[in-house]
């Protein structure tokens, strides 16, 4: 169940009167406790306003959600459904906790106390209609404005049941000259799956394939042209965690379901030189759908600029998943439980950021786990000092969107993140092991640093 929202307890009952040409003051007496006094809330007057501001870029047709709420009739039909959504603080989607008492975020969406209120009158009220003349159109459905585009070769995903590390995935790596034509900025990426109920997520890798690969005596073009010769029959590589042994680690941005529009804070950009192709690696989850024999071709949008500020460098570490390459073998979870808590910290110069840098910005943060995932905490320790910088309270793997900080967080010359996940394994027979599958667990960190444009 999702958490109680603080916030429904801070309602108020003034807010619809203005709408109607009534001062916006209004007297004391009216405004606590006279609820029946207020005038009814229609759909187009009072609730069409909140919903074209805050949910019909995604439900209108065409939208990224399953129904519309530009539409009387569709949005009276689910109006329990939505009075449940937006008093629990489940809709607009927002993963991680956004009331202050960690880390402050740019949140443009979340509803205030007089809206929550406006919709609870309209839901559990007449849901009357109102006049729909003036009332306020859906925002256009979003779109990277500027970008191009290039799509994944088409493939047919399949399971290879030998493989432990993902018992109901494939990973598959495609290479990708996106003709870059001048030493450039990425400022901003949408990613449209072509099959959204098997792609469980989408990272980019630059690659330069003119420079020596990390193997002896080859380029990293040799390698992925070997690496592709290998299944002539279908597109791509199998890769796990990067773009494969050999090719150099540079991830620029990672995807997961719940993203959409993705732009980078002005001023930050990721860099690309003309000599670069991408890798782009595709996580297929098959878990419900063994068998359906889906197609897909991923579609990746990209905003390239020629100038920026500073570089918006994308860090992933997970120490839950890389205790895999301990020689004391891989920690586990324990099964049957319902809080399993796993914890892991590293120091900034572990994250590889030069310890010459002064403090460093974070513009941005994607936490990341599976199904069994529950709760996410990052704290930062500088000093004595111990600070929250992103919680998950409900962890919904549907909703794994960047949440930009408003108020960036800064990791200093001496600090360290440590983070800690819960997961629910109490469907699991036996020990949860990292991995990349969706049944294997991960405790993910994923931030996006800025750093100066020369080193
Ligand atoms: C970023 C896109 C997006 C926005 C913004 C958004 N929704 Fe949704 N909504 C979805 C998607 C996708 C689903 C289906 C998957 C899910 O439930 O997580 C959904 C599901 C729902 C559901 C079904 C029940 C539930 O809780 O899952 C309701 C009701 C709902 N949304 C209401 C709203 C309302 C009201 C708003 C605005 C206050 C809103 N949504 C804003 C994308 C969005």
């Amino acid at each position: 169940m999702k958490q109680h929202d603080p916030r429904r307890s801070m309602r108020t009952t003034t807010m619809p009167l203005h709408a109607r040409g009534l001062p916006a003051v209004v007297p004391l007496a009216l405004s606590l406790g006279c609820a029946a006094e207020a005038p009814e809330p229609t759909f187009w007057q009072d609730v069409a306003p909140i919903t074209a501001a805050k949910c019909t870029a995604c439900h209108q047709e065409g939208g990224l959600a399953p129904f519309r709420l530009d539409d009387y009739t569709s949005a009276k039909e689910r109006a329990g459904a939505i009075d449940d959504a937006v008093q629990g603080g489940h809709m607009p989607p927002f993963l991680v906790a956004h009331d202050g008492s960690c880390g402050d975020f740019e949140d443009e969406s979340t509803l205030t106390a007089a809206e929550l209120d406006i919709i609870h009158r309209w839901a559990t009220g007449a849901r009357a209609e109102g006049e729909r003349a003036g009332a306020p159109p859906a925002p256009p459905v979003p779109t990277l404005e500027g970008g191009v585009d290039f799509t994944t070769p088409p493939m047919t995903p399949v399971v290879d049941p030998a493989n432990p590390l993902a018992a109901h995935d494939e990973w598959r790596c495609f290479q990708v000259d996106p003709g870059i034509e001048a030493d450039r900025f990425i400022t901003g990426y949408q990613v449209t799956p072509g099959v959204r109920s098997i792609v469980h997520h989408v990272t980019l890798y630059r690659v330069t394939p003119s420079e020596p690969s990390l193997v002896e005596g080859k380029t990293n073009q040799d390698l992925m042209t070997e690496l592709d010769d290998a299944s002539p029959d279908r597109p791509g590589w199998e890769c796990f965690g990067g773009p494969a042994d050999g090719l150099p680690f540079q991830p620029v941005f990672g995807w997961a379901p719940g993203q959409d529009v993705v732009e980078f804070p002005s001023g930050t950009g990721a860099p690309v030189t003309s000599k670069d192709h991408f890798v782009v690696q595709v996580h297929y989850n098959l878990h419900d759908h063994a068998g359906a024999r889906a197609e897909d071709s991923t579609r990746v949008r990209l905003r390239y600029e020629d100038t920026v500020e500073r570089r918006a460098v994308f860090l992933g570490d997970d120490g839950f998943l890389t205790s895999l390459f301990e020689p004391e073998g891989p920690d586990t979870l324990p099964p049957g439980q319902q809080d399993a808590a796993y914890t892991w910290s590293r120091t900034r110069a572990e994250l590889a950021l030069d310890p010459a840098l002064p403090p460093i910005e974070v513009l941005g943060v994607m936490p990341h786990m599976h199904e069994r995932g529950r709760t996410f905490d990052l704290r930062v320790a500088s000093g004595a000092q111990e600070s929250c910088i992103a919680r998950v309270d409900d962890w919904d793997v549907h909703w794994q969107s960047v949440y930009w900080y408003r108020t960036p967080p800064l990791l200093d010359p001496g600090s360290s993140v440590e983070v800690t996940c819960t997961f629910d394994t109490r469907d699991a027979e036996a020990p949860v092991l990292p991995g990349w599958g969706t049944q294997n667990e991960m405790c993910n960190m994923n931030i996006l640093v800025a750093l100066p444009m020369t080193p």
